[in-house]
């Protein structure tokens, strides 16, 4: 049987909570800044405070309309254009984010993975040796090594990748 749209997005949420969490753990002897691409509502952002309180958590977006206990202070925001503030970040960050997570999809499966594409090489950089990427959708790394998920997590809802050296 197929999925509907609601049977996708809880798969996608449980799936994102899971990834996020385990990546909390793993992630937890890592120094390095936390990633938030993507702001939207801002459930995300809250639940990395929730379980990584003492981490800096910078959000990368660019329009804040974000539910008011989810907004980041404005010295956390990298506002603008993905395009644009990531290669910033990487000058002003270097390659040092211990747990980057990525979620700039909107309705369009195959827009999302064009745009996953394109990225890629915009994050790859950032994240240290040792350190995690969490998306939504499937990336496109060359270094990157993609790391099997964790349980509760729906196979093709979330992704996470790894920087081995
Ligand atoms: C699906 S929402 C994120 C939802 C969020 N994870 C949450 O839990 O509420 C995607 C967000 O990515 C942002 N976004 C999409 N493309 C972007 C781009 N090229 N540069 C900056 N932000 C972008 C959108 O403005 C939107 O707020």
């Amino acid at each position: 049987m197929t999925q509907s749209r609601l049977d996708l997005f809880v798969d996608r949420m449980v799936s994102q909570r899971a990834c996020l969490d385990h990546a909390a753990r793993v992630i937890a002897d890592l120094p390095g800044p936390v990633f938030e691409l993507g702001l939207g509502n801002g459930r995300t952002y809250h639940h990395i405070r929730h379980i990584l309180p003492d981490r800096d958590t910078y959000v990368f977006e660019r329009a804040i309309a974000s539910h008011p206990d989810s907004t980041p202070p404005d010295e956390m925001v990298l506002l603008g254009d993905v395009y644009n503030t990531l290669p910033q970040a990487l000058e002003r960050f270097g390659p040092t984010a211990a747990l980057i997570h990525a979620d700039l999809g909107g309705h369009n499966r195959a827009k999302n993975d064009i745009f996953a594409r394109k990225i890629s090489p915009f994050v790859e950089p950032l994240l240290a040796v040792g350190g995690l990427m969490v998306a939504s959708d499937r990336m496109y790394f060359d270094g990157l090594v993609e790391q099997p998920l964790p349980d509760g997590a729906v196979e093709g809802r979330c992704f996470i990748y790894r920087r081995e050296v």
